[in-house]
């Protein structure tokens, strides 16, 4: 089968995340379209309109998730999409994170707006997989609380797992909002979790994992357990464009998941 050729199949679910991303369940007649590992991406097509690709936020038996937020012409007709909808899905590109180094281990997640979206393949992984893995915890962030992606994982799910907690602040809160206001960076420090025994994910807006890093340091964590996606760095997916190359590192072939010890390694490009 050519991998360049998209599987056909429908929106089946929507969900409104925040005023301006949107959860997109997509299913075929055959069940899900692949099955992808926590992490990797696939590109999405609307007939007529176009393709991008997008990282797979969480999967089920029959359906793939993809967590898209509104902002050019793509994504603005996924937004007027409804269910039923024909989508056109190819993939699962991309390296996905290193489950087998994970295993046996507390896991920290560290995420900031739509950034949230990868980690939440590998978090809902791990609750799937409770096992295999020791604590874990979520530290997220977004502006405002109407910008909080998904909430009901956030504030009802995922706290009621075993060992499992929640910890999210806003840049900005409002009259409702009763929980921590301030930056994810001081709020990690703030929380202080031990790195003893802890791999670290994290994703979200550059500058927001540019301070996070500088925080892990100073909390000790070491270069070796923190992992971060440059998923945002994959266009093609192939390693046939040319547009995600750090130094002669392609993005799309070599990752888009990397460790802090081989992002070091590279122009400090990204
Ligand atoms: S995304 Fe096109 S070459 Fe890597």
């Amino acid at each position: 089968m050519n991998p360049l050729v998209p599987i056909i199949g429908k929106i089946s679910k929507i969900v409104d995340e925040t005023p301006d991303t949107k959860t997109f369940h997509v299913t075929t007649s055959n069940g899900k379209p692949f099955t992808p590992l926590p992490g990797q991406l696939a590109m999405v097509s609307l007939p007529a309109v176009g393709e991008a690709m997008f990282s797979i936020s969480s999967q089920g038996d029959d359906h793939l998730e993809f967590s898209i937020k509104k902002v050019g012409m793509l994504t603005e007709a996924l937004h007027d999409a409804e269910v039923g909808q024909e989508i056109g899905v190819r993939g699962p590109y991309g390296n996905g994170f290193p489950l087998d180094f994970c295993k046996g281990k507390d896991m920290l997640f560290i995420g900031g707006g739509i950034g949230l979206a990868p980690l939440r393949s590998l978090i809902n992984y791990c609750v799937a997989n409770r096992e295999d893995f020791g604590n874990l915890q979520v530290i997220y962030g977004a502006r405002s609380p109407a910008d909080l992606c998904f909430k009901e994982e956030l504030f009802e799910t995922w706290p009621k797992v075993r060992d499992m907690r929640v910890d999210v602040t806003v840049d900005k809160g409002d009259e409702n909002w009763q929980g921590n206001v301030g930056f994810v960076p001081a709020f990690l420090e703030q929380l202080n979790p031990s790195p003893e025994g802890k791999v670290t994910v994290t994703c979200g807006p550059p500058i927001m994992i540019k301070f996070v890093l500088q925080s892990l340091a100073k909390m000790n964590y070491q270069p070796d357990n923190i992992i971060t996606t440059l998923e945002m760095r994959m266009k093609c997916g192939v390693g046939k464009c040319g547009r995600c190359n750090i130094g002669s590192c392609y993005i799309c072939l070599d990752g888009p998941v990397f460790t802090l010890t081989q992002l070091n390694q590279l122009p400090n490009e990204y």
